[in-house]
């Protein structure tokens, strides 16, 4: 026992840095997931074909395959493109480093790949609210942006809440992968523990303790918002 709370403030920075990529990848994911949530219920083809294979590529490849794409394969690809734009247009070089941050790596792929399951959580929660309440709409005179901003997103808001908490949980413990590309976080702290302690089995239970102190009251969290919004209604 004195062994796991000797450790335990070093874990539990790793828990905050946990946390913090979570809280990143989600709103940015966020962010994403509106745009490329709307996109698949876009009149357009091309703007729906385009979302529809965002969303299938990265929900159906898995993320640890996505984290190396994005922090092995991106500077490969950025330091091709600079070479081909100094050689063919005579552009100065602007970088020599073939590298990029592993922090700025980790969030890139840890949003993208949110993004995609956020877009079909905003979708469904679109999806339902009644047609009539379109068509109530833009029948007052409002334009297809403001009854989705006033209207439709409004209502949808409380249909999307479950899921979405249960997104932040998801991707609280998928973070863990980010431990093979050098994020020290949770779980990568209690890696760095057993190396130098070969107690593995009081630290990883110690781990999985902390992430489900996290995922529980996060989802308690979700749960009392989720019962707030339905109470006004
Ligand atoms: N575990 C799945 C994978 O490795 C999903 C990862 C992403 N999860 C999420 N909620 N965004 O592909």
């Amino acid at each position: 026992m004195e062994f796991i709370w000797r450790n335990l403030p070093y874990l539990l920075l790793g828990a905050v840095e946990t946390l913090k990529i979570t809280c990143l990848a989600v709103s940015l994911g966020c962010v994403f997931g509106l745009i490329v949530g709307l996109g698949r219920l876009s009149r357009n083809r091309v703007i729906r074909f385009l979302s529809t294979c965002y969303v299938d590529f990265l929900r159906g490849t898995p993320l640890l395959v996505q984290i190396f794409i994005v922090y092995f394969g991106l500077p490969q690809l950025l330091e091709q493109l600079q070479s081909f734009l100094v050689e063919s247009w005579g552009l100065p070089r602007l970088f020599t480093s073939t590298h990029i941050p592993a922090f700025a790596a980790a969030i890139i792929a840890t949003s993208l790949n949110s993004g995609a399951y956020v877009a079909e959580i905003f979708r469904a929660g679109i999806q339902s609210i009644p047609k009539g309440q379109m068509e109530a709409a833009r029948s007052l005179g409002m334009t297809y942006r403001q009854a989705m901003r006033y209207v439709i997103l409004p209502q949808a808001v409380r249909n999307i809440i479950p899921p979405l908490g249960n997104e932040f949980i998801a991707m609280l413990k998928d973070t863990s992968l980010l431990s093979v590309i050098g994020i020290v976080e949770l779980t990568r702290r209690g890696q760095i523990i057993i190396a130098s302690t070969f107690r593995p089995f009081e630290i990883w239970l110690t781990v999985a303790f902390i992430y489900l102190i996290l995922t529980l009251s996060i989802s308690r969290l979700v749960d009392y918002w989720e019962k707030r919004l339905r109470v006004r209604t």
